[in-house]
């Protein structure tokens, strides 16, 4: 039996994956760690233990592992790429300094961790069509910076210290739960609210702007099963690159308005959210998670498109 702990388990990835692990592992063994301006509500503090942990203090970590007996910790405490760059700094101290905390507590305690890397982690210079899993990794964001450094820190650990660290490289990631706030690929969220509300959507890339996306159901799964994959089996750890569908603001337009046939969209550039977005591949090579720990998405742009129109459309009341 697992007992977890999920640090930053009320953001974008958190809320629903500390549910999904509660759903698995049983409610009592899934502690959903927080920071107080981020307290979970609902389902998320009913279901389950709740503790504060702040990534960027080593000691409440270490105390709440202790007193829930913690095998495995989830560390999804970031910030995303376009509100990294406002505040570098601080990016540094959660995504490279939090993992760095956690990491030791882990090797202290014996316990696994799995932290997301990203699409992020690539910048101008890696090749953008099928992006292989070995290759150039040269971000030109701190949230880039941060990402490599923590797929480099999480596998030292594991060669030095055995430390059972596991990652994947998270495309652009699409729900109607927790809206992300601050990301480059947000965009591809923002525009079905934008849809189920009758609203005109203004996009912040231009068309031709490729990047990797996934629905939300797959990259939770993606999350359980490299913390579940078979250790001999690995070759890689940190981190792998999962894919599931590629697209640019107009196919997804044009996607939506399959089933929304008034949709309308108009382009109002973001330059910083373009510049990154540019320097991110097109498209990723995820042969090697296929090959060493089955992964297989089960989503695609239409069925991902059908699914968040009919829960946006109940979440709001919309007939
Ligand atoms: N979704 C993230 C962002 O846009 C990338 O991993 O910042």
């Amino acid at each position: 039996m697992k007992n977890i702990l999920v640090i930053g388990a009320t953001g974008q990835i958190g809320s629903e994956l500390t549910m999904k692990l509660r759903g698995i592992y049983g409610d009592g063994n899934v502690v959903c760690g927080y920071i107080p301006s981020a307290a979970p509500k609902g389902a998320l503090l009913e279901s389950g233990p709740a503790e504060v942990v702040d990534i960027t203090n080593p000691g409440q970590i270490a105390e709440v592992v202790k007193k829930h007996n913690v095998d495995s910790i989830y560390n999804l405490a970031a910030l995303l790429s376009a509100v990294a760059e406002a505040k570098p700094q601080l990016a540094w101290a959660i995504g490279v300094g939090g993992l760095y905390n956690t990491l030791e507590v882990a090797r202290e305690n014996g316990c696994g961790v799995f932290t997301p890397s990203s699409i992020g982690s690539f910048g101008s210079t890696t090749p953008h069509v099928k992006t292989p899993q070995d290759t150039i990794q040269r971000p030109d964001t701190i949230y880039g910076v941060t990402k490599v450094t923590g797929e480099l820190l999480s596998d030292y650990y594991a060669k030095r210290f055995g430390v059972d660290t596991r990652s994947v490289r998270f495309p652009g990631l699409i729900s109607y739960t927790t809206p992300p706030g601050g990301g480059t690929t947000d965009y591809a969220v923002d525009i079905y609210y934008s849809a189920v509300k009758g609203e005109k959507f203004k996009c912040p890339l231009k068309p031709g702007t490729y990047m990797d996306m996934m629905y939300m159901p797959d990259a939770l799964r993606a999350a359980v099963e490299i913390m579940e994959a078979d250790p001999s089996r690995l070759v890689h750890r940190n981190s792998f690159n999962i894919a599931s569908m590629s697209f640019d603001p107009e196919i997804i337009c044009n996607k939506i308005k399959e089933y929304v046939p008034g949709f309308e969209m108009e382009y109002e550039l973001d330059p910083l959210r373009q510049h990154i977005a540019d320097s991110w591949p097109d498209s990723l090579d995820d042969s090697c998670a296929r090959e060493e720990w089955d992964w297989k998405p089960e989503y695609d742009l239409d069925t991902m498109t059908q699914d968040m129109l009919v829960n946006l459309r109940k979440k709001f009341n919309i007939e």
